[in-house]
Order: C-alpha cells, then sequence, then structure tokens
C-alpha cells in the first residue's frame, strides 16, 4: 500500500476544529460538558478540538474495536470504559470518521443507558454514502467522499496516525484482511 496524495491539507483541518469549537462554545453557554473521545483515532481531533472550546469542559476516553483492516464487521466491543460516570452531565461524543454508523450507534445505546443529561456527537469527517444505520450527527467537520483516508489520528492497520494531513492510501485486495 501506499500514500497517493493529500486529500485535506492541516490547513483546512484547523480550520474545521476552529469553526466546530466556535459552534460548541455558543451551543453550550453556562453549561460544562464532558468530552468522551473514541480511542484511537480521535486524540488528535480532541486535542485540537478542546483547545477551540470555551467553556469548562472535562474529558473521558472510551475504546472499542470494530476494525481490523478497512471494512466495518459492525462487531462492536469495549475494551476500555470511561473512567466517570456521566450520569446528569452534557456530553459529547467526539468521533474521528463515521462510515457506517455500526460503531456509534452502538456506543449511543450504551452511553444513553447511562442517563446523561444531554448526549450530542461531534464528528471530524464524515462518509454519509456508506452509512447502514441511520444517526443523527450534531457536529460534522467535513463530509468526504467514499474513499479509505489515513492521517490527522486515522490509521491503516494502526500505521498513520502521524500523518498531519487527511491522506488518500491505495490498498491492493489482498492487504484488505477484514473480508
Ligand atoms: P463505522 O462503525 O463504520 O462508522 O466505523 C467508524 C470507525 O472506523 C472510525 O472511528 C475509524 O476508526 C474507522 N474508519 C472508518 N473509515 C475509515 C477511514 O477511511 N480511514 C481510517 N479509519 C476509518
Ligand atoms: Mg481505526
Amino acid at each position: 500500500m501506499k500514500i497517493t496524495g493529500v486529500m485535506i491539507p492541516k490547513e483546512e483541518i484547523r480550520e474545521i476544529c476552529q469553526r466546530l469549537g466556535k459552534e460548541i462554545t455558543q451551543d453550550y453557554q453556562g453549561k460544562e460538558i464532558v468530552l468522551i473521545c473514541v480511542l484511537k483515532g480521535a486524540t488528535v481531533f480532541l486535542a485540537d478540538l478542546m483547545r477551540e472550546i470555551d467553556v469548562p469542559c472535562e474529558i473521558d476516553f472510551m475504546s472499542v474495536s470494530s476494525y481490523t483492516g478497512t471494512k466495518s464487521s459492525g462487531d462492536v466491543k469495549i475494551i476500555k470504559d470511561l473512567d466517570d460516570t456521566i450520569e446528569n452531565r452534557h456530553v459529547i461524543l467526539v468521533e474521528d470518521i463515521i462510515d457506517s454508523g455500526l460503531t456509534l450507534s452502538h456506543l449511543l445505546d450504551i452511553l444513553l443507558r447511562r442517563n446523561p443529561a444531554s448526549l450530542k456527537i461531534c464528528t471530524c469527517f464524515d462518509k454519509p454514502e456508506r452509512r447502514k444505520t441511520e444517526v443523527k450527527v450534531d457536529y460534522i467537520g467535513r463530509q468526504i467522499p467514499d474513499e479509505f483516508i489515513v492521517g490527522y489520528g486515522l490509521d491503516y492497520n494502526g500505521r498513520y496516525r502521524n500523518l498531519p494531513d487527511i491522506c488518500t492510501l491505495e490498498i491492493s485486495g489482498q492487504e484488505d484482511i477484514d473480508e
């Protein structure tokens, strides 16, 4: 596999974070929020987004597994749960990318059962063409076409998360070990 080009340069990602941070700041005036980061892909986005938010906020992390290659299996397992309770808290779930939406809808079920005061979703990237289940996403950084991307926290089998830009990757059929 090889990197074939830059789809979204870091300057544009910076603008996305600034815009989303401003929207969240306006929407949560007078409130305190908990940002839940879905490991590992959303860590880079969380780090940038939280610095654009100007209301009191805490962060917590959750790890679920649903992917081994490039295709969603739809199988979601909690690997690491939140450290703290979210009961009566205003929660924003921070995602790197929403693809089929299966990971997210499963996570939403789990989190809603814990009775947060409110629960919204913020994703940096969205691939609407690939959706397999309907999910209401409150904050979307940018919609992208149905292409596999890496960089800015997003990986292919654990690699490329450190690239500062969103890049496209050429993957040959045999390397896609998930299907
Ligand atoms: P979903 O359950 O299909 O929506 O999968 C969401 C998760 O799959 C994301 O949090 C990513 O970890 C991963 N993912 C989906 N599309 C891509 C991609 O293009 N590049 C890297 N990871 C992806
Ligand atoms: Mg991933």
